[in-house]
């Protein structure tokens, strides 16, 4: 397939006045919203792209909520975003990666009908050495449509199958923007030269199956033995199977997204270290999963449907196999130990 797959020239905010106009009750707030969320991913992505030449590199001497050294470009991306959504009026209340409680629409703004959870950078790691990272989003609609007052912990602990829309940014050999609000799934690249995201490809589907797997095998000794069984399985050759090709980048947008485009499975399983998996529900699990579905994949916890799960606090963890739904499914035998090979 080819990546650049439309022909239409199409702006993020034309496309998103289109979908406006499939809901005629529809007042702009949802809109704004995104292109307010918009304008705070394109500053994130020109001080990416500025990284080894501002003074954004390195580490601060804060810790976050996860108890990871918070790094400078985290730290900045936060506040960015916090800064370009608190004053529109179409929120109620947000929840980053990188903040401890929630957070609040400042007194003196307008609270709107909706809630932003977000990890404002993705893939902390990766930043200092030049490697694909990026931003992930969600946006639920608050409980209470017609309230006017702050939003509460109720109104983010939703789950993921509520989610209004969901998306990241990748910041990449270019930057793209792959949206979903329940209609498919749309990739938008970032032209630098017209400040502008334009659609590259409409309606991407994930295949069935991909030759692909991606984990983090360092922890191979702390899996369970049913995990092992299954990677061992992927990286033999066996009649039907050929050996699958291991992809690890150690950020996840940038995992997802090759695995959406090349089909395969990601995977953050529990293991001894964390025995809930590493990667947290709300931010991060719960916006890749509705892309992955939407591309007609799938992606669970091992057993449970990833966007079936009601979060019970903001920052908690999940293990979760997500991709192609024939490898996923797969994956899904081999951890109840009912894989054919296996008996
Ligand atoms: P974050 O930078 O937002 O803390 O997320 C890092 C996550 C995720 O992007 C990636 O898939 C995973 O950490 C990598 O973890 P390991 O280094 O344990 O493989
Ligand atoms: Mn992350
Ligand atoms: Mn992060």
């Amino acid at each position: 397939m080819a990546i650049f797959s439309t022909s239409k020239l199409v702006t993020i905010e034309r496309h998103f006045a289109e979908e406006e106009d499939l809901h005629p009750e529809a007042t702009g707030e949802f809109s704004r919203l995104l292109r307010d969320l918009t304008l705070a991913i394109r500053m994130i992505a020109r001080d990416v792209r500025r990284a080894g030449l501002n003074d954004v590199l390195g580490l601060t001497d804060m810790h976050n909520v996860h108890g990871e050294q918070v790094k400078k470009l985290d730290d900045y991306a936060n506040d960015i975003i916090f800064r370009a959504m608190d004053h529109g009026g179409h929120l109620c209340v947000m929840a980053s990666e990188e903040s401890q409680g929630l957070i609040p629409i400042p007194d003196h703004y307008h609270k709107g009908k909706y809630v932003l959870v977000f990890d404002p950078l993705d893939g902390s790691s990766n930043i200092d050495v030049n490697v694909t990272i990026g931003t992930i989003f969600s946006i639920y609609r608050r409980l209470e449509p017609n309230a006017t007052t702050d939003g509460t912990l109720d109104d983010v602990l939703q789950p993921g199958y509520k989610q209004v829309a969901a998306g990241y940014a990748s910041y990449g050999s270019s930057t793209n923007l792959v949206y979903t609000s329940g209609h498919g799934v749309d990739v938008f690249t970032f032209d630098q030269t017209i400040g502008e995201f334009l659609l590259t490809n409409e309606k991407v589907r994930i295949p069935n199956k991909g030759t692909y797997y991606s984990i983090n095998e360092g922890n191979y000794h702390k899996w369970d033995k049913n995990l092992q069984q299954y990677v061992d399985y992927l990286k033999n050759d066996y009649p039907d199977k050929p050996a699958y090709s291991l992809r690890y980048i150690g950020t996840a947008v940038a995992d997802v997204h090759r695995t959406l485009y090349y089909g395969g499975i990601f995977m953050y399983p529990a293991d001894r270290a964390y025995p809930n998996g590493k990667l947290r529900l709300m931010y991060e699990l719960n916006p890749l999963s509705m892309l992955i579905e939407q591309a007609g994949g799938r992606s669970t916890n091992g057993s449970d449907r990833i966007l079936d799960l009601t979060p019970t606090s903001i920052h908690e963890r999940a293990p979760v196999f997500l991709g192609s739904p024939d490898d996923v499914l797969e994956a899904e035998m081999f951890l109840q130990g009912k894989h054919p090979t296996q008996l």
